[in-house]
């Protein structure tokens, strides 16, 4: 199948509607193993807060389906604007044909017009896909260390 049979368009996820909680539903497993994928209030909230841009890929050969999500984050900080790519996935009926790469690419401009300088994002080693899709779209590995710190669990009630 060609990409210019299968065309796949980007939109920004605008409102949490049960259609998008299905989708989280079947791709979030897709991305992890342990992750809760987030219901619609969840999905009302991470739609809201000014610095989440929710992308969805849809899949206008099959009825307009989401068959793909990225979260862009841009902040700012003392020194910049800073964006990161998070939570990038597509649903396995739906691969290799250039839905990530779309996602990615309208991350970037958004990013961009919102004035950031770089574009962060991690990535391990075994995606071999991903690391191949970031690499095609100009990201470089960067010389840095990264760290992470796991906190407790905490009782939210409490
Ligand atoms: C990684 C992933 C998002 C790619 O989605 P996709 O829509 O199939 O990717 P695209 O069709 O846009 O491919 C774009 C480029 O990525 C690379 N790529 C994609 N799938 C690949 C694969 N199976 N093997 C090698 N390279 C691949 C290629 O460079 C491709 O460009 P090309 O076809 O011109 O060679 C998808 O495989 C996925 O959801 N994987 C599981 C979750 C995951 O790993 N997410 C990334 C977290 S960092």
């Amino acid at each position: 199948m060609t990409r210019a049979a299968a065309p796949i368009e980007v939109s920004v996820a605008t409102e949490a509607t049960d259609e998008l909680a299905r989708a989280f539903a079947r791709l979030i497993p897709q991305l992890s193993d342990t992750a809760v994928p987030p219901d619609r209030n969840a999905l009302a909230d991470i739609i809201a807060a000014p610095s989440n841009t929710v992308l969805l890929a849809r899949d206008r050969a099959n009825g307009g389906q989401i068959v793909g999500t990225l979260t862009l984050v841009t902040f700012r900080i003392p020194t910049a604007v800073r964006a990161w790519i998070e939570d990038v996935v597509v649903d396995s009926s739906a691969r290799d044909r250039g839905a990530a790469e779309a996602l990615t690419e309208e991350a970037i401009r958004i990013a961009k017009l919102r004035g950031a300088r770089t574009i962060d994002l991690t990535s391990r080693r075994s995606r071999e896909a991903a690391r191949r899709l970031y690499g095609k779209v100009g990201f470089a590995i960067r010389d840095t260390n990264v760290y992470r710190y796991v906190l407790p669990e905490t009782d939210k009630e409490g």
